[in-house]
């Protein structure tokens, strides 16, 4: 069974989801640990109410030690580390440590609208701004840059011109509730390997 530990920094839905889909029997994984670099936050609440075992790693104090910190803290204990909304930058030894098994969730189609500062409902912002007719979610690799890892699943969702911020977050949520727990399966039946930037199926043409 895979072993994962989910990061945080806020609302905590793509960690229901991951939960949900746990309980459903999609997922063949455990939650070891759930971890926020902020206090406070409800997807604390939701790992809590689930006995699965929480951190609270204040980014304020520990500032670019935060990596450490979770280094510190997983190393030897995960197969995956999963990053649902969580905004702290990862760095140094533990993306040597953990290369090519930390995944994040980014709520645009990568390349676009993604980045420093690029988090949130700033990212639907500029995706209206900008005029799209499609947005979507896209889950990646985590490497050394930001968002910028090898993409393992995007799905797409159309932009209606009365759409706001708030509209568009909502619906590109919904998608990433399903991309996410899709990944974690993916790598769970090592299903997937990584080529150069291209994430390919294992033993399928594409
Ligand atoms: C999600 O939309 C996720 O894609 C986004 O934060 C939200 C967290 O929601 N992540 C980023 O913007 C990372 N750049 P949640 O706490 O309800 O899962």
């Amino acid at each position: 069974m895979l072993k994962i530990a989910v990061l945080v920094s806020g609302s905590g839905s793509n960690l229901q989801a991951i939960i949900d889909n746990i309980e459903s029997g999609y997922l063949n994984c455990s939650i070891e640990a759930v971890i926020s670099d902020k206090k406070g936050v409800y997807g604390i609440e939701r790992a809590k109410s689930k006995d699965i075992k929480t951190y609270i790693l204040d980014r304020k104090q520990l500032g670019s030690g935060i990596s450490g910190e979770i280094l510190r803290i997983l190393d030897g204990k995960v197969d995956l580390i999963v990053l649902a909304g969580f905004l702290s930058i990862l760095q140094g030894e533990l993306l040597q440590v953990f290369k090519d098994k930390i995944i994040n969730i980014h709520p645009s189609l990568i390349p676009s609208f993604c980045g420093g500062g690029m988090y949130g409902i700033k990212v639907h912002e500029k995706a209206i701004e900008y005029g799209v007719k499609v947005s979507g979610c896209s889950v990646h690799f985590v490497d050394e840059g930001t968002d910028s890892g090898p993409i393992i699943i995007q799905k797409v969702v159309d932009v209606c011109s009365t759409d706001s911020a708030k509209d568009l977050q909502l619906r590109v949520l919904e998608q990433e509730h399903i991309a996410l727990p899709e990944a974690i399966k993916l790598i769970s039946e090592e299903a997937i390997k990584i080529e150069g930037r291209k994430v390919l199926a294992i033993g399928k043409v594409e």
